[in-house]
């Protein structure tokens, strides 16, 4: 499904959000990308979905070199892999339905989408339920999203990509600002996505110990260079030295670079 070899991305202000990055994930994985602030997640997201094009490397998605898409081919290929963003927005007047409809603005031609989103077909209100199902929401349809709690505005986000119809799913901190409860309802939501319907789900995250519990493979990002792919489990050992380090620095483990803050004790 995805493919990178040596992929690096610098933006025109010089920085290297990511260098020499290499990745492949299969149909159906689920994964959860860890990472300090400025690691590069966002970034990678960005390149898997087309958003962004890479400065140097190589990068496959769903087959395609995605720095030779352009047009139609780009458009079809984002339909096929949906972004949650980190900051998503709910338009607070409009109604659950209305706002998980917009994820369908940008698949169709400016015209027919606006129309779509005043007077949906049956087919096109039937996709919504469908995808409000997935994330429990049904019940609250009708609701302007302003008065939906934070959790479930999260889950229109989701709803709103799965009308897509997408074989990827890219989420960007999906439980940034959620509690506990609800963060763990959310990636249980992403689970089920990727366990009854086949989705591939890449999932960034700042919580680590949500990643470490819920996720069968690990990505880890420091300073745009992967340091850790693997499973959970192996993260956890104490002895896993970050690569590259200079001498003299002080060794920190993997999980430090990937979590600065932590008090790995607690794991
Ligand atoms: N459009 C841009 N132009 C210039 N620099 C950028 C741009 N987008 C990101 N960066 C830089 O690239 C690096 C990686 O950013 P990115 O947003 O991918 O990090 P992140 O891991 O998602 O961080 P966070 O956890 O805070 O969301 C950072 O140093 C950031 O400042
Ligand atoms: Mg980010």
């Amino acid at each position: 499904m995805i493919q990178a070899e040596g992929l690096s991305k610098e933006f025109a202000n010089g920085v290297q959000a990511l260098q020499q990055l290499r990745l492949s994930i299969r149909e159906g994985e689920m994964a959860a990308l860890l990472g300090p602030s400025g690691a590069g997640k966002t970034t990678l997201l960005r390149l898997l979905n087309g958003a962004l094009r890479p400065t140097s490397g190589q990068l496959a998605v769903l087959g395609h070199d995605i720095s030779t898409l352009n047009g139609r081919d780009l458009r079809e290929l984002r339909r096929r892999v949906a972004f949650i963003p980190q900051s998503f927005h709910v338009v607070p007047r409009l109604s659950t339905i209305h706002n998980v409809l917009m994820g369908r603005l940008g698949q169709l031609p400016t015209i027919p989408s606006l129309v779509n989103l005043i007077h949906p077909s049956k087919a096109e209100l039937l996709r919504v339920f469908h995808a409000l199902e997935a994330v429990d929401l049904v019940d609250k349809a009708e609701e302007p999203a302003e008065v939906l709690s934070g959790g479930q505005q999260q889950r229109v986000a989701i709803a709103r990509a799965l009308i897509q119809e997408p074989e990827i799913v890219l989420a960007d901190e999906p439980v940034a600002s959620v509690d506990i409860a609800t963060a763990t309802d959310v990636i249980n939501m992403l689970l089920r996505l990727n366990s009854t319907q086949g989705m591939t789900v890449l999932v960034s995250l700042h919580q680590v110990h949500l990643a470490l519990k819920h996720f069968p493979r690990i990505i880890g990002l420091s300073q745009g260079r992967l340091v850790y792919d693997g499973p959970p489990d192996e993260l956890r050992t104490k002895d896993l030295y970050q690569q590259g380090e200079d001498e003299g620095d002080e060794k920190r483990t993997v999980f430090e670079s990937l979590y600065p803050n932590h008090p790995s004790t607690t794991l």
